[in-house]
């Protein structure tokens, strides 16, 4: 089993971590966040190592971008070696085999990816968060604890949907957009910006 270093070390790098350790498919996991004078362990079990040092070392081993934040995920997703990037699925989540996983993902305990649903490339599923049939959730979105997609729902490019949202059944909600805590998308959104509240609205 290679051994798989993860890029982060905050909460969202510790949630991944303990992902990962319960997954089983790593020899070893590992963490480096961007601060280069960081030491001691994520969580007991995960070292955290030196970005530089920690790269070289592990050579093409496979590494998990683990940054809550869209667009810092993308960016250091996007500077790794095509192949490298893994994608880390907690044990007790629930991934259709009919469902499409890119690499890069990840997928928190608790959460469904229900068959036909497709993540692309660095998609966060996380804790409790359900995706139904046919959803289409674009590259580094993240989907966060306990917000539920119906069927046919589409999330573009780097769309954070808040904890908790509700997305109706075949809406899709454009690159740009951020769905807020709580909100319920009844209709489509077409346009960026920050959407809130129960019809979501544009804040
Ligand atoms: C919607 C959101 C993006 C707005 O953030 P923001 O742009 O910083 O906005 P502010 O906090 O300045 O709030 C602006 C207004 O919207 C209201 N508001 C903020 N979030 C809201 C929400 N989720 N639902 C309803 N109203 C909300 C605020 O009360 C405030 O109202 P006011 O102007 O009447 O005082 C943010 O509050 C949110 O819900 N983020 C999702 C967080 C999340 O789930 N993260 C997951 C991490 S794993």
């Amino acid at each position: 089993m290679p051994n798989l270093l993860l890029l982060g070390a905050g909460g969202h790098a510790c949630v991944v971590a303990d992902a990962a350790l319960r997954q089983g498919a790593w020899s070893a996991v590992s963490a480096s966040g961007a601060d280069a004078a960081v030491s001691g362990e994520l969580l007991p079990g995960v070292p955290q190592q030196v970005r530089a040092a920690a790269l070289t070392a592990h050579g093409m081993q496979p590494v998990h971008v683990a940054i809550g934040d869209n667009a810092a995920r993308r960016r250091e997703s996007l500077a790794l070696p095509k192949g490298q990037l893994v994608s880390v699925v907690h044990p007790q989540a629930s991934v259709s085999p009919h469902a499409q996983v890119a690499p890069g993902c990840f997928i928190a305990a608790q959460a469904v990816v229900a068959p036909r649903a497709s993540l692309a490339l660095g998609a966060i599923v996380n804790h409790g968060a359900v995706v139904d049939h046919d959803c289409q959730i674009a590259a580094f979105a993240h989907i966060a604890p306990g917000a539920t997609l119906a069927g046919g729902v589409s999330v573009g490019a780097g769309v954070l949907v808040g904890a908790g949202a509700r997305l109706l059944p075949g809406v899709s909600v454009c690159a740009g957009a951020t769905v807020g805590a709580g909100a319920v998308v009844t209709e489509n959104i077409a346009e960026p910006g920050t959407y809130a509240g129960v019809p979501a609205r544009r804040l």
